[in-house]
């Protein structure tokens, strides 16, 4: 059972006619962008998507889904996937390290839904680093001053390429281990406030629903 496809599929049912779309990153979006895409035609949708990465660029263009930008339209609907999810919403993400056009478009968009398989869901955030995304010349002042707030910083590096990834904005990711994170808005203003770090992936409090699918079916989480 593939369960980012059925969320993802699941997910185009809270499109509507003349939305905007927010279109997040990641392997569960792909399905969603996918299905998406199929609506838009089926139903001869009014519908116009906004990217959050190269990734979510090319896919939507070319499956034909009509584009636009933050600077022409506010976003209506955010859907996008997370690598952590705990009880009150609170997320990680940037494990594909596209998390700061993720934040801009998700948190500016009426409303944001996460799309999730069941294993993204925790008790507590932190099993999973915390990307941050750091300008070059800022890495190792910025790793000093990560160590000194508890993190174990580590600078994530390429696959086919030799060396450390480079963002979608030109920057590198550093993936920061905490053990355990018990105040994840707090942690998150913290990071951004080291000069030298661009955006982190901690999204405390931004989601309004959370759709969690399960062996047993889909699960709907609103908050409350
Ligand atoms: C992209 O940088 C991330 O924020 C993704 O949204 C997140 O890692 C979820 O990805 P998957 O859907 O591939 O698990």
């Amino acid at each position: 059972m593939n369960l980012k496809k059925i969320v993802g599929y699941e997910a185009v049912e809270w499109v509507k006619d003349g939305y905007v779309i927010g279109l997040g990153t990641g392997s569960t979006t792909h399905y969603f962008i996918e299905k998406l895409a199929e609506k838009i035609k089926n139903e001869e949708l009014e519908v116009l998507g906004i990217p959050t990465s190269y990734q979510s660029f090319f896919l939507a263009s070319d499956s034909g889904i009509p584009l636009t930008t933050l600077e022409e339209h506010d976003v209506d609907l955010a859907v996008d996937g997370a690598d952590e999810v705990d009880p009150l919403f609170n997320l990680i993400k940037g494990g594909g390290a596209a998390h700061t056009m993720e934040k801009i478009i998700d948190q500016s968009a009426d409303k944001f839904i996460v799309i999730v398989d069941d294993s993204k869901m925790v008790d507590v955030l932190g099993k999973f680093p915390i990307p941050v995304e750091v300008i070059p010349p800022a890495l190792r002042i910025v790793k000093e001053q990560l160590m000194n707030m508890g993190g174990q910083p580590d600078l994530r590096m390429a696959e086919r390429k030799d060396g450390p990834v480079i963002s979608d904005n030109g920057n590198f990711i550093v993936d920061v281990k905490f053990d355990g994170i018990s105040e994840p808005g707090k942690l998150e203003v913290m990071l951004n406030s080291i000069p030298g770090v661009v955006e982190n992936g901690v999204f405390a409090g931004l989601a309004d629903e959370v759709l969690v699918a399960t062996t047993h079916g889909l699960n709907i989480l609103k908050r409350v």
